[in-house]
């Protein structure tokens, strides 16, 4: 599901300067990936190159409850290394990230997360984020 959320301003990112690589480590298993610019955007979730379009381009399960419009905490990553490489997080993304459970000072939003490519980049999916979205129950 992709869309734009109308309350929310997004700026784009620029997109990274070269290929570069990206580990990214869902339910303990590391995935190592190339990202080459020129095969941007893989997918239609969130910003162009970001965590959400590369997990959604590789396979990699990452749970993206509005679509990657900053309206929702469920796409939360960690970056373990390389957040000096990524954007700058907006207002809106940091007031999201306040819902996400588990949050540390290297929390993103995947949808919103794009790296620049200038050193290789570590993401983990954290598994108490997507566990508790599936297991919670409905009325
Ligand atoms: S998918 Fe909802 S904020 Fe990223």
């Amino acid at each position: 599901m992709a869309g734009t959320n109308p309350y929310v301003n997004i700026e784009t990112p620029p997109l990274p300067g070269q290929a570069y690589q990206i580990t990214i480590i869902s339910e303990g298993e590391p995935h190592v990936l190339t990202v080459d610019p020129r095969h941007l955007p893989y997918d239609r979730s969130g910003q162009v190159g970001s965590i959400l379009d590369i997990c959604e381009g590789n396979d990699i399960p990452l749970e993206h409850t509005c679509g990657g419009v900053v309206a929702c905490s469920t796409c939360h990553v960690i970056v373990r290394e390389g957040l000096e490489s990524c954007n700058e997080p907006t207002e809106d993304e940091l007031d999201q990230l306040e819902e996400a459970p588990g949050l540390t000072i290297k929390s993103r939003l995947g949808c919103q997360c794009v790296p620049n490519g200038s050193v290789p980049v570590v993401i983990e999916i954290p598994g108490w984020n997507r566990n508790a979205v599936k297991e919670t129950p409905h009325d």
